[in-house]
């Protein structure tokens, strides 16, 4: 890694309580290597692994501890959340994880990440048992979800004796991955559907189906998190809308369709992840219907398959769709995968269980069978956020191998 190819400058080293902060100024001047200023801020406990001395000299600044400092700067934590282009807690604590994870504003470092609207990265180092507490990994688990970044721990021999995961990740790799703004979709644009869509039958009824939307909104998140510019198209859901994001909310398929076909061509990447209703009312009744007739008979006609019209498109882009099955799983997705002329599909079970949940739709698991024109694979049952990383994984790699042979050929 050359300076050239890293935009950061400023980076905010947190340094929290635990034996690996020792490992804290060689972090700090690998990163001034680099061309990167560093200013540390550490914590009371921090304190008791490593002198501020140390940190300060090897720095070149001050280091900061408190919220309140002695002379006039009361806005420091502000100040300093605005200087970083990105902050990096090496060593995290299991502690300062729990801080963050409830929005802690207790000392000057936990306050300035509140403050903060760069780019935040953890470092954990901890006890094993500390790191697969469930308290800890519910933590993890919600920081990542908001967009926090892990660097580890590694797995090896701790300081306590014990072995396992919990380590500091080996500088290295940490500075690699910290600096690595290279992502997977850097200056790619995705386009993803998300939710039902709800076909009116008169001013307060429609038909829709059980989609919650979690699996496209997990997708969109994570395409973002890989650098790519997202556009979620978006069915009625209620979902916070996942960062950086731009998100056309739609009702109807229709609405579906023409935002779709707005941003299709732009596209790099198009994921279907919406359930669409297959069919709409003929008529929209103008007033709500009456319950007097005995039988009522809805004359419903077939709605625009998006997926199939954006897969014809003369300057396409790559196409992925969803199968939501009840039977015939493989089949289904394989006619599919054919039929809408697309380079992957990704299909799953849905259905009611025997307690009355719906399967794959309303869940926040999944388990899902992959299908491409050159083969398939299996992933286990885990949760959709997992799940959408390790997809959105796949699929920039399938788009970069399809990607290389167009213009190799
Ligand atoms: O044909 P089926 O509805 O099972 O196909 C599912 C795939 O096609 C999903 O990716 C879904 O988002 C997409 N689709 C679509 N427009 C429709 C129906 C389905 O884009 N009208």
């Amino acid at each position: 890694m050359n300076k050239s190819q890293n935009p950061t400058h400023n980076v905010l080293l947190g340094v929290t309580g635990g034996i690996a902060a020792y490992k804290s100024p060689e972090i700090i001047r690998r990163l001034q290597e680099l061309g990167i200023t560093v200013r540390v801020v550490m914590t009371e406990s921090a304190e008791k692994f490593i002198g501020e001395v140390t940190l300060q000299a090897i720095s070149g600044h001050p280091v900061y501890k408190d919220i309140f400092s002695s002379d006039d700067r009361v806005m420091e934590h502000i100040d300093l959340a605005r200087w970083a282009d990105k902050i990096l807690i090496a060593p995290c604590s299991a502690d300062f994880i729990a801080k963050l994870t409830h929005g802690f504003a207790d000392n000057l470092l936990s306050t300035l990440c509140l403050a903060a609207e760069c780019p935040i990265f953890l470092a954990p180092a901890m006890n094993q048992a500390m790191w697969h507490n469930l308290a800890t990994q519910d933590n993890v688990e919600k920081l990542k979800s908001r967009g926090v970044e892990f660097l580890g721990p590694a797995a090896g021999n701790q300081a306590c004796g014990e072995v396992g995961y919990g380590r500091l990740l080996e500088i290295n790799q940490l500075l690699d991955e910290f600096c690595n703004t290279e992502k997977l979709l850097s200056g790619k644009k995705v386009l993803i559907t998300a939710g039902p869509t709800q076909e009116a039958l008169d001013p307060v009824r429609y038909i829709t189906n059980h989609s919650s939307g979690k699996m496209g909104y997990a997708l969109a998140q994570q395409a973002q998190r890989a650098g790519a510019e997202v556009t979620l198209v978006s069915g009625p859901v209620h979902l916070p809308t996942p960062n950086q994001v731009n998100i056309v909310n739609v009702i109807s398929a229709k609405q579906m369709y023409d935002a779709v076909m707005e941003n299709a061509e732009q596209a790099d990447i198009f994921i279907a992840a919406a359930a669409v209703a297959d069919y709409s009312p003929v008529d929209i009744a103008e007033q709500k219907i009456k319950k007097s007739q005995s039988e009522l008979n809805l004359e419903l006609k077939k709605n625009p398959d998006i997926l199939s019209e954006v897969s014809s498109m003369d300057n396409r882009p790559f196409c992925i769709g969803f199968a939501a099955e009840t039977e015939n799983l493989e089949t289904n997705a394989k006619e599919k995968l054919t039929r809408k002329k697309l380079e992957m599909i990704i299909a799953n079970r849905v259905g009611q269980n025997e307690s009355g949940e719906y399967k794959g739709f309303n869940s926040d698991q999944n388990k899902v069978h992959i299908f491409t024109p050159m083969g398939s694979h299996e992933l286990p049952e885990m949760k959709k956020s997992i799940l959408a990383k390790q997809l959105v994984e796949l699929i920039a790699l399938t788009y970069e191998k399809a990607y290389e042979k167009k213009h190799t050929t």
